[in-house]
């Protein structure tokens, strides 16, 4: 079967964000093109936040050109992440939206970004050998910390980009199932979460992820609807 992600590579030593680079890129490469750099100076998270990107990480982003934009597509990332943490023997779980956990801190984080009708760019950060910097060492966590040596970089990203290209055709041809497996892997049903969107905070139970990739909550007897999107989510 033909490889799409992944059959153009582009390895960078340096970049601001592969984020960046591949928007840049998008429109003048195939689509399943990927950008690699050992480390990135302008690394982002969501609403311009910051992604620590030192070298030993895996930081990459894959150039896509589904028929419309969906939100869904960070989870394709996640599920990946997850099978690929999988193949090194880490258990880990997907924290709605768009992070990865292992071991009750976060390992991999998503970043979706897309113009409609002409790209989208799956961005991923893995903390494969990376250190973590102190101020951030009570929530993130590396590959490293659970196999106690360290592991080819190269090796993480060939299981990643297999990972990627199942899921990737799992979410074109069956969102439905993309979405069954999401909840599988999904940590945080059941539990007692506050969801802060904007400037309203929202406490309750996660209870379900809906086929749309919205979360359901439970607040007070009442369901609520949160829709994918610039939401962060904390356990209290
Ligand atoms: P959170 O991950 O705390 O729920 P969020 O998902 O709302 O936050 P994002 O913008 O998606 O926030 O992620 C960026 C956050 O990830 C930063 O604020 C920082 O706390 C954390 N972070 C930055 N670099 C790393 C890294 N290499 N590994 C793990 N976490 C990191
Ligand atoms: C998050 O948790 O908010 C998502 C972080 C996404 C980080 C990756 S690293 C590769 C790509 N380039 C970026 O600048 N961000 C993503």
């Amino acid at each position: 079967m033909e490889r799409i992600i992944g059959r153009k590579l582009i390895t960078l030593d340096e970049v601001g964000s592969t984020n960046e680079y591949a928007k840049r890129i998008a429109q003048d490469v195939p689509e399943g093109t990927v950008v690699v750099a050992k480390r990135q100076t302008a690394g982002r998270g969501r609403r311009g936040r910051n992604w620590t990107s030192p070298e030993g990480g895996l930081w990459m982003s894959v150039v896509l050109k589904p028929p419309r934009v969906d939100p869904r597509l960070v989870f394709v990332g996640a599920l990946a992440v997850v099978d690929t943490l999988a193949d090194f023997g880490i258990e880990s779980g997907i924290k709605w939206p768009n992070d990865v956990w292992a071991g009750g801190r976060k390992i991999s984080g998503i970043l979706t970004e897309g113009k409609a009708g002409e790209y989208s760019i799956l961005g991923i950060g893995l903390n494969v050998n990376n250190a973590i910097p102190e101020e951030l060492r009570e929530n993130a966590v590396s590959m490293v910390q659970f196999t106690g040596r360290e592991l080819p970089l190269d090796a993480v990203l060939e299981r990643l980009l297999f990972h990627l290209g199942g899921w990737y055709r799992v979410f074109l041809e069956r969102p439905d199932l993309l979405m069954a497996k999401v909840r599988e892997r999904a940590f945080i049903l059941g539990k007692a979460v506050t969801v802060t969107e904007d400037d309203e905070r929202i406490s309750g139970i996660a209870l379900d992820i809906l086929d749309d990739g919205s979360l359901l909550m439970g607040i007070d007897g009442q369901l609520r609807r949160i829709l994918y999107g610039d939401v962060s989510l904390r356990f209290f």
